[in-house]
């Protein structure tokens, strides 16, 4: 499922509200309910937040550290838009598994190759959902004396927080309903990650 068929270009018009001129495996089109942030969205959004950062660090350098795998393609869009010198790491955790939801666990699977210390970190996240992944990172850099720790993520889904974790998210996207949300990163069992826009994912291809 979800890894055959030709490659088409879904055009205007075609099945999906929103989506124009995006080159993907044909049999995906069936699998998507609907787009909630189309590419032309999402890129002026990252224009704007990278200016933020940017404005916001200015005489600094940061380490912008994405989380793997999720993050990849939000980390690559809004690094190459900063004007102050930044340095790209990785970080490597999991709690979701091929789950839809979360397991709640985190496990380091790659930790950061720079030594953050003194320096001024920013974790890229794609998503933040009850921010158990989040509040996790944040514990796991608290003892390696960097000079500040900010949380950037594209989308929020605000609603699904869990409140005694008291997360402050520094730069947000968009905040984000509770949906299965696919597409620009992120996955269903490593599926959809390279579709250019956000999309939710109808229920029956993940209720299988
Ligand atoms: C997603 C997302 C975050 C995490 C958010 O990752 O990228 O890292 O879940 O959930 P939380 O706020 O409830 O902790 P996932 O585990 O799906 O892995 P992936 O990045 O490899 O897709």
């Amino acid at each position: 499922m979800g890894g055959d068929g030709d490659v088409v270009m879904w055009c205007s018009g075609d099945m999906i509200p929103g989506v124009v001129n995006v080159t993907a495996p044909a049999v995906w089109k069936t699998h998507i309910k609907e787009v909630l942030f189309s590419q032309e969205a999402i890129s002026k959004r990252v224009a704007e937040m990278a200016a933020q950062i940017s404005a916001d660090y200015a005489g600094k350098e940061v380490i912008c550290v994405g989380l793997l795998k999720g993050a990849f393609v939000f980390l690559s869009d809004i690094c190459r838009q900063l004007s102050v010198p930044n340095v790209i790491d990785f970080l490597t955790v999991s709690s979701y598994g091929h789950s839809t939801t979360t397991s709640g666990s985190v496990k380091l699977k790659k930790d950061l190759d720079v030594d953050p210390r003194g320096k001024h970190i920013i974790i890229i996240e794609d998503l933040i959902d009850t921010g158990t992944t989040l509040a996790w990172i944040q514990k796991h850099l608290s003892s390696k004396d960097c000079a500040s720790v900010k949380l950037c993520t594209l989308l929020d889904k605000k609603s699904r927080r869990t409140p005694s974790l008291n997360l402050k998210i520094d730069y947000v996207g968009f905040e984000c309903p509770d949906e299965f949300v696919i597409g620009y990163g992120m996955d269903f069992n490593e599926h959809y990650r390279c579709l250019p826009f956000v999309g939710v994912l109808k229920p029956s291809v993940y209720a299988k």
